[in-house]
């Protein structure tokens, strides 16, 4: 009975040492992929610089139009308001949803606007995107409201 559980003591320890080298082997290295060419900054710069192209595009998506003329009503509605709007996410009325918009239509082009520019319960303020102008708004608006009339 004394040899088997000398024996079990050693398989332990083996795979205590196996587990260990496989540690060193395998992980180690792991943990060391992308530093050897790391700026000096170090992994969380790079981490940022992975993400970079994606958030760029995000930015240019919901940012002022680059040639600094207003929007188009559809391309605000559909980069920016569909979000919500096309599936009513969080209560929102829905895109061309008559019953749903005509007690707000009934309450006024401006007082939706307003709703709009500084938001209402869960729908932000500007939609979101601080870079809306309010005439941009009122297009987007317009566009919105115009589907469920
Ligand atoms: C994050 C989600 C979200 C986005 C994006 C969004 N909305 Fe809304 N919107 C809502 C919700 C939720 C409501 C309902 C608010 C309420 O009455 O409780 C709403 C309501 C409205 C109303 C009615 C306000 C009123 O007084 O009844 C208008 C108009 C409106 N949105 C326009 C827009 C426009 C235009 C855009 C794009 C520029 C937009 N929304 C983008 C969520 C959103």
């Amino acid at each position: 009975m004394e040899k088997p559980s000398v024996y079990s003591s050693r398989t332990i320890l083996l795979i205590t040492i196996v587990v260990a080298i496989a540690l060193v082997v395998v992980v180690w290295p792991l943990s060391q992929l992308g530093k050897g060419d790391a700026s000096p900054a170090g992994g969380a710069d790079d981490a940022e610089l992975r993400i970079l192209p994606v958030a760029r595009v995000e930015m240019r998506q919901a940012g002022p139009a680059s040639d600094g003329k207003p929007r188009s009503a559809e391309a605000i509605y559909n980069t920016i308001c569909k979000a919500c709007h096309d599936a009513g996410v969080a209560g929102a009325p829905k895109t061309g949803d008559k019953a749903a918009w005509a007690p707000r239509i009934a309450t006024g082009q401006a007082a939706l606007l307003k709703s709009a520019i500084n938001g209402k319960n869960a729908m932000p303020p500007r939609a979101g995107d601080p870079t809306l102008t309010d005439d941009e708004l009122k297009a987007a608006v317009e566009f919105l409201v115009g589907k469920a009339k």
